[in-house]
């Protein structure tokens, strides 16, 4: 969410520590290099939960979907740069190779996995999540992040709702909703982040998930 201050930047490189720096717009690319990064990820639109906005004001504005992002981005800069958004499937690697990534990050694509523990109406809803049924909102943490189109979500972007407050003091308004829809696996009141290609994502143990999915993206595109 923003860039580290010069002095923490130069101890990554005395350090020999490797930074990934994420960006939703080719400007934070560019100011990411500028400043030092060794890999950009790039974060389109689709990626569910917060994404690294410089400008947390902006997010909702400069909303650039991965397929725009990721080739503009690897034009703009001479660093090895990570697809991530909505990558669910091995069609969704190959893509990515296509247009230039080096690497890609699964987010909403490993939450049905054992590992992730999330709650299982959480895990189900998932499995039946349309694109269009996740939405961009302030309405958790008062900071843009995309989650599942549940009945708390429509009820606090409701035209008449009230303006969520400000980050992070909407994650204390909603945090014992947010505890007790965990406790009673309720997911019309989760915190239930996802992306929009959250149907895609296989409830498969994490390591045998990123063995399918690497090897079937390898013979697509090789
Ligand atoms: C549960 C969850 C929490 C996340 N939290 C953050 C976060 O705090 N900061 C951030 O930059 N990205 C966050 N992300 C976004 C991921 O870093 C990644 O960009 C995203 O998951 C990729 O898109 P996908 O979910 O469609 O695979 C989160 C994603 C998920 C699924």
């Amino acid at each position: 969410m923003g860039l580290y201050p010069p002095s923490w930047i130069g101890r990554f490189k005395e350090n020999e520590t490797v930074w990934f720096a994420t960006a939703t717009t080719v400007a934070e690319a560019r100011a990411a290099e500028a400043a030092g990064a060794d890999v950009i990820v790039a974060q389109g639109s689709e990626a569910g939960g917060h994404r690294g906005c410089f400008d947390a004001e902006q997010a909702e504005r400069l909303q650039v979907g991965l397929f725009a992002l990721l080739p503009a981005i690897v034009d703009a800069v001479r660093l090895p740069v990570v697809a991530s958004g909505g990558i669910a499937d091995a069609r969704g690697i190959a893509a990515a190779l296509m247009l230039g990534a080096s690497a890609v990050q699964i987010g909403t694509g490993f939450l049905r996995c054992p590992e992730a523990k999330i709650p299982g109406a959480w895990a189900d809803a998932l499995a039946h999540a349309t694109p269009e049924r996740t939405v961009v909102s302030r309405v958790f943490s008062g900071r843009a992040g995309r989650s599942l189109e549940t009945d708390y979500v429509r009820a606090a972007t409701a035209p008449d709702a009230p303006a969520a407050a400000p980050y992070p003091v909407q994650r204390g308004l909603t945090a014992a909703m947010r505890k007790d829809a965990q406790q009673t696996n309720d997911v019309q009141r989760m915190q239930a982040w996802a992306g929009q290609s959250a149907a895609l994502a296989k409830a498969e143990a994490a390591e045998t998930l990123a063995r399918h999915l690497w090897n079937e993206a390898r013979s697509m595109v090789m």
